[in-house]
């Protein structure tokens, strides 16, 4: 059974996605041990309390500086020894040591084709704002390994969408949202839980 532990900052739909697919079986031999936000207000810690599942909020507000948070961030993940460390919608940077105690073991979603719109300041609205201003036809979702680097990480899955003429950033999230991310992540856990991926040199290769 893969335990995974799933940060968020906000709504939580791709919680709920991962949530969903659990209970659907669709997503197999994985149990959410812990739901963890920087926002004690995110939609998604209701989500998980309504799942049952343990829900904590460490805020970068609370200390003193941002070393002291990546230290309690990063102690909290090791406290619960997860499998599988899942970013959905977790707008907050992932502090070093817990990228070195968890590598290749945390996986992000992010609303685009990466290595387009990614990177500072390419996160959650503003990603769709970017891609609307620049007029690209063809957007999407990513899920990949982190690394030390902004949404650099090994690429998992990508799947494209496409953009029409009358979007606004709130209709093209919520259609990569659907078509892509809600369909990208649940896939990744269950491929990860099923021991259907493995990084070789840096990429991710997978089995059948
Ligand atoms: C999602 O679109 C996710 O891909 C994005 O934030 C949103 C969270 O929505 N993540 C990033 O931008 C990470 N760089 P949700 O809380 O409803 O899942």
């Amino acid at each position: 059974m893969l335990k995974i532990v799933v940060c968020v900052s906000g709504g939580g739909t791709n919680l709920q996605a991962v949530l969903d697919g659990i209970d659907a079986g669709i997503v197999t031999n994985t149990e959410v041990i812990e739901v963890i936000s920087n926002n004690a207000k995110a939609g998604a810690l209701k989500r998980a309390e309504a799942h049952g599942i343990p829900g904590i909020c460490i805020s970068p507000k609370e200390f003193a500086d941002r070393e002291a948070f990546n230290q309690a961030f990063t102690d909290e993940l090791c406290r619960l020894k997860p499998d599988l460390v899942v970013l959905a919608g977790f707008l907050v940077k992932i502090p070093e040591q817990a990228v070195a105690h968890f590598g290749n073991r945390i996986v992000n979603i992010h609303p685009s084709l990466i290595p387009s719109f990614c990177g500072v300041g390419y996160y959650g609205l503003k990603v769709h704002e970017k891609v609307l201003e620049r007029g690209v036809k063809v957007t999407g979702a990513t899920v990949h390994f982190v690394n030390d680097g902004m949404d650099e990480g090994p690429i998992i899955a990508q799947k494209a969408v496409p953009v029409q003429e009358d979007d606004t950033p709130e209709i093209l999230q919520r259609r990569v949202m659907e078509q892509a991310e809600w369909i990208l992540l649940p896939k990744a856990i269950d491929d990860i839980a099923n021991g259907r991926i493995a990084v070789v040199d840096g990429k991710v290769i997978k089995k059948q």
